[in-house]
C-alpha cells in the first residue's frame, strides 16, 4: 500500500425524516443563511416550503441564490459569493444535485475574498477560510455530499475542472433517500453509472490496496444488482436508499485509502464532453470508459480481467470484461458512444483541441496529446 492520511470531517445523517433537524443544525453556525438551489425541481418537490418553513421555525433570517445549472458555471459561483458577503451570511444552505454542492463548496472559499471563485479552479489560489456548508442531497450520484469536490465550468476559458480543500467538505449533510424519488429514470441511471465510475477510478488509481479493491468490488456490485431494480421502480424508497448510500461511499475517501491516487484519466475527458455538448456527467463516464479500457487493455490486461471477473463472477479475460461493463451501461440505457447523443465524426477535432487546453492525462494511466485521436476514435 501507499502511504496515506484519511480525513473526512462531513457529520453524515442518513434516513426518513431527518431534516427535522436542519434548522438546529444550521443554527449552530449562525442566523443568516444563503440557500442555494437549482432550477426548479425543489420548487416541484414542495421541499422548497418545507425547508423554507423549517429554517423560519428556527428563526433563520435567509437569503437566496435560485438557478445553478447542471454542469455549473463560475459566473453563477461568483455571483452568489457576492450576495453571500453582501450580505454577511454565516452559513451555506445548498439543496439539490452535485452540482448545486459543488457550487456551495466554491462559494464558501469565495465569500471571504475578493477574486473569482476560479482562481482556486485553476490554481491559482487556495483557500484560507471557508464559510460553512450545510448539504441536502437531492440525487443519488457525486458523493459530493461527503467529499471536498467541487467541478466548475468556465466558458471564457473552456474548461471544466476540479478542485478541492480540506475546508471545501460539507459540515453536515442530510441524505433523505425520499427526497431522491422524483429523480427521473435518465439521472437516475447517471447518477448510478456516475458512482460506478468513481470506483474505477480508485481501481485503476495509483498503488496495490486489496482491501480498497474489495470496497471497490462491493460498491459496484450492490449499484449493479440494485440500479436496474430501482430504474423499473423509481418510486421504491428502499431501492433508494441502497442506490444514495452506495453513491456517498463511492467517493468519500475510502476506496482511495491506500493508494496514492485515483486515476481520473476519464472523468477529465467526461468533463471536455459535458463542456462541449451539455452531456450529463454520467452519460460523458459511460460514453468514455469502454473506450478507456479498450486503449488501455494491452497494457493492463490482468487488471480489467481482475475487475471483470470480481464484479461478474465468472474467470474473463480483459474483452470479456468490458464487454460486460459496456452491457451493463446499456442495460440502465446509458450511451457508450458519442454518437448515441448525435455528436458525429466532424467533431474530432474540437474534442482533441479540448482535451489539449483541458490539460487531460490521468494519475495513473498517463495519456499525451499522440493518445487522444486515437482514444476519440474509439468513442466517436
Ligand atoms: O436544477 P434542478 O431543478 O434541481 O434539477 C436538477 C438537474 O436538472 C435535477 N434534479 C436534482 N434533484 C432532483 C432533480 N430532478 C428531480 N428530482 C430531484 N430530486 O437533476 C438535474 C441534474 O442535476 P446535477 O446536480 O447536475 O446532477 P448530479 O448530482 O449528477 O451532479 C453533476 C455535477 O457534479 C459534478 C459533475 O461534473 C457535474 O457537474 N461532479 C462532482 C463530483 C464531486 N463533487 O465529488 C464528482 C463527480 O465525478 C462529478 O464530476
Ligand atoms: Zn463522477
Amino acid at each position: 500500500m501507499e502511504n496515506f492520511t484519511a480525513f473526512n470531517p462531513t457529520v453524515l445523517h442518513f434516513g426518513r425524516n431527518i431534516l427535522a433537524a436542519l434548522g438546529a443544525t444550521l443554527k449552530e453556525y449562525g442566523n443568516r443563511v444563503l440557500f442555494i438551489y437549482g432550477s426548479g425541481s425543489i420548487k416541484t418537490s414542495g421541499l422548497y416550503e418545507q425547508i423554507m418553513s423549517n429554517l423560519s421555525q428556527a428563526g433563520l433570517e435567509v437569503f437566496e441564490y435560485e438557478g445553478i445549472r447542471p454542469n455549473p458555471l463560475i459566473e453563477d459561483v461568483d455571483a452568489a459569493a457576492e450576495k453571500g458577503r453582501a450580505c454577511k451570511v454565516n452559513v451555506i444552505l445548498a439543496v439539490g444535485g452535485g452540482s448545486v454542492l459543488d457550487s456551495a463548496k466554491v462559494i464558501a472559499a469565495t465569500i471571504p475574498v475578493h477574486h473569482s471563485g476560479w482562481d482556486f479552479l485553476d490554481g491559482k489560489a487556495k483557500p484560507e477560510s471557508a464559510v460553512p456548508v450545510v448539504a441536502v442531497p437531492t440525487l443519488a450520484a457525486t458523493g459530493s455530499e461527503m467529499n471536498p469536490f467541487a467541478v466548475i465550468t468556465n466558458t471564457a476559458t473552456r474548461q471544466k475542472w476540479a478542485f478541492g480543500s480540506p475546508l471545501t467538505f460539507p459540515k453536515h449533510s442530510f441524505l433523505d433517500p425520499s427526497l431522491t424519488l422524483s429523480v427521473p429514470a435518465n439521472y437516475t441511471a447517471y447518477g448510478i453509472a456516475d458512482l460506478i465510475a468513481h470506483c474505477f477510478e480508485a481501481w485503476f488509481g495509483i498503488g496495490d490496496a486489496s482491501l480498497p479493491d474489495r470496497f471497490v468490488v462491493s460498491i459496484v456490485k450492490e449499484a449493479m444488482d440494485i440500479g436496474p431494480e430501482l430504474l423499473a421502480n423509481l418510486h421504491d424508497y428502499e431501492l433508494r436508499e441502497k442506490i444514495m448510500f452506495s453513491a456517498t461511499m463511492a467517493l468519500n475517501g475510502m476506496t482511495m485509502y491506500g493508494r496514492a491516487g485515483g486515476d481520473w484519466g476519464v472523468h477529465s475527458i467526461g468533463h471536455c464532453l459535458s463542456f462541449l455538448y451539455g452531456i450529463p456527467h454520467g452519460a460523458s463516464l459511460t460514453i468514455v470508459y469502454p473506450a478507456w479500457l479498450r486503449y488501455f487493455k494491452a497494457r493492463i490486461p490482468g487488471r480489467i480481467s481482475q475487475l471483470g471477473s470480481s464484479l461478474f463472477n465468472a474467470e474473463l479475460t480483459a474483452d470479456e470484461s468490458i464487454l460486460k461493463i459496456e452491457q451493463f451501461f446499456n442495460t440502465i440505457q446509458c450511451p457508450v458512444s458519442l454518437s448515441q447523443f448525435g455528436v458525429t465524426g466532424d467533431q474530432r477535432k474540437t474534442i482533441y483541441d479540448n482535451m489539449v487546453i483541458s490539460k487531460v492525462s490521468g494519475g495513473n494511466m498517463k495519456l499525451k496529446e499522440s493518445d487522444f485521436y486515437p482514444l476519440i476514435d474509439l468513442f466517436l
